[in-house]
């Protein structure tokens, strides 16, 4: 059936008749892009393949395949305070709201009851890959994982790094060295997980340290020493979020000329390092970042709902930062990649019209236009985890993690389907619609698509999430 496929900032492939093989191991094994023109049953059988209904998913009409979200940034632990306190901004936030929410996950029976119905929603919000933030509670920490390892999301999985919070003195790490220790038992905990058929992890451990203004000097010092010890595991943290925050980070190292200088400082920026946010980044700081390979998560949900500002996507990429979209839940209001690629599409436009230096470049200052938020939204994700060659687009030896996507009217949300079924019907028979179409119900699906609209979700071959999926 129909298959949207990523290829870059600027393009996107939309394939009206697409077949794609999937491998017991969950891998692509090969991918025909137009089945019209060369023959189901011919192609079928030149691969060896026998016409099996068992093994051949046809799609119904109105339904479309493309890779799953990969939400570069998200809290598992704050999803029990979604929407409270956005009268606020960020260091008020997160004393009054964030840290005491967090602080319940001491007790491993509560983390046990809400970890589960977190991981669901995100799943069925059509995140195949999340970049988790968890507490800073090992025991919690570990549950959040093993409930991700048993539903078979793939995600990267840290706790949080913390051995500093003035504001909220009670939920802190006692010293640096607790942090560390805690911090290795998690990844050990994490590298002790079964691997997929694949031979590959579906769940990887990730250094958490939570912002500058968390951690001590001693801290930020022994995370730069291990993170030496250990260049292939990933890094996450906070960046230039809110003016009031960098200007904390200013008086905490008057030494270090930039935010982004003082994770460089103690060797925490290097190419697989993520960092949250970035509004208020100056040009040399993204200059920095681009240099040392590293990439930004562009919460623009967040940074609404929080009053935080607009990040300059477009200058970042023309810089060579590499940027992905994450939700920031609960700086977000909704677990929604959806939801964060429409914010995306209007902070862009926000900051276009409001730029005064005008449109230049590749993408400063322009609108970020269909292509480029697919692409955020999937394989900028995947570049920013160094999963690129993994996931994020459809192609052979990639992993199959995908969503089936439907904009009929039964699947409950009428705003996707509903209006324009006469236009879509007068243009022709589907699921053979012709590539126009798709692309229309791509930006339907986008704009006005929620979970209702997504009825299975696939990871890494195996169906785990979705409307239509019961567990
Ligand atoms: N900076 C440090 N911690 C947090 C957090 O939990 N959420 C957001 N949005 N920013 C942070
Ligand atoms: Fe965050």
């Amino acid at each position: 059936g129909p298959v949207i496929n990523p290829e870059s900032l600027t393009c996107f492939q939309a394939l009206s008749q697409c077949l794609i093989a999937v491998g017991p191991d969950g891998n692509i094994l090969w991918i025909e892009t137009d089945i019209a023109k060369c023959n189901l049953e011919a192609t079928l059988e030149e691969r060896g393949l026998c016409h099996d209904n068992h093994m051949l998913v046809v799609l119904k009409p109105g339904e479309f395949i493309m890779p799953g979200f990969v939400d570069s940034h998200i809290h598992a632990c704050q999803i029990p305070n979604l929407g409270l306190g956005g009268d606020d901004q960020l260091l008020d936030w997160l004393k009054n709201t964030v840290f005491p929410t967090e602080a319940r996950f001491k007790d491993t029976e509560y983390a046990t009851r809400a970890y589960p119905d977190i991981v669901n929603r995100v799943i069925n919000s059509g995140t195949t890959t999340a970049c988790y933030y968890g507490s800073l509670h090992l025991e919690a920490t570990k549950i959040l994982a093993n409930i991700i390892h048993a539903k078979g999301q793939r995600a990267f999985v840290g706790k949080c790094n913390m051995d500093r919070n003035d504001d909220y003195p009670c939920y802190v790490e006692p010293c640096a060295a607790e942090s560390m220790e805690t911090m290795k038992c998690l990844i050990a905990h994490i590298q002790g997980l079964s691997c997929t058929g694949a031979g590959e992890a579906l769940v990887h451990p990730i250094i958490t340290p939570r912002f500058a203004l968390s951690c001590t000097v001693d801290l930020l010092t022994r995370l730069g020493d291990f993170a030496e010890t250990v260049p292939d595991m990933a890094i996450q943290t906070h960046i230039a979020e809110n003016p009031k925050e960098v200007e904390e980070v200013r008086k905490l190292f008057p030494c270090i000329s930039s935010y982004a200088g003082v994770y460089d400082h103690f060797k925490l920026l290097r190419n697989n390092t993520i960092l949250g946010h970035g509004v208020w980044l100056t040009d040399e700081e993204m200059k920095l970042i681009a240099a040392r390979g590293a990439g930004v998560a562009h919460c623009p949900a967040s940074n609404f709902f929080l009053s935080s500002g607009m990040a300059q996507v477009g200058k970042m990429l023309d810089y060579g930062v590499k940027v992905g979209l994450g939700t920031d839940v609960a700086g977000s209001n909704n677990p929604s990649m959806l939801y964060t690629i429409q914010m995306a599409s209007t902070a862009s436009k926000m900051v276009a019209i409001q730029s005064k230096e005008g449109e230049h470049g590749r993408f400063t200052n322009k609108r970020l236009e269909t292509a480029a938020l697919l692409y955020l939204a999937t394989l900028g994700g995947a570049d920013l985890c160094c999963l690129k060659h993994r996931i994020g687009s459809f192609k052979r030896g990639k992993a199959f993690d995908a969503l089936l996507v439907s904009i009929r009217d039964d699947t409950g949300n009428p705003a996707v389907w509903g209006y324009n079924r006469d236009r879509d019907l007068d243009e022709g028979p589907y699921p053979q619609c012709a590539e126009k179409n798709l692309k229309e119900w791509l930006q339907r699906f986008f704009y006005c698509g929620d979970s209702r609209n997504i009825r299975r979700v696939f990871v890494q071959g195996a169906l785990v999430g979705g409307q239509e999926f019961q567990c």
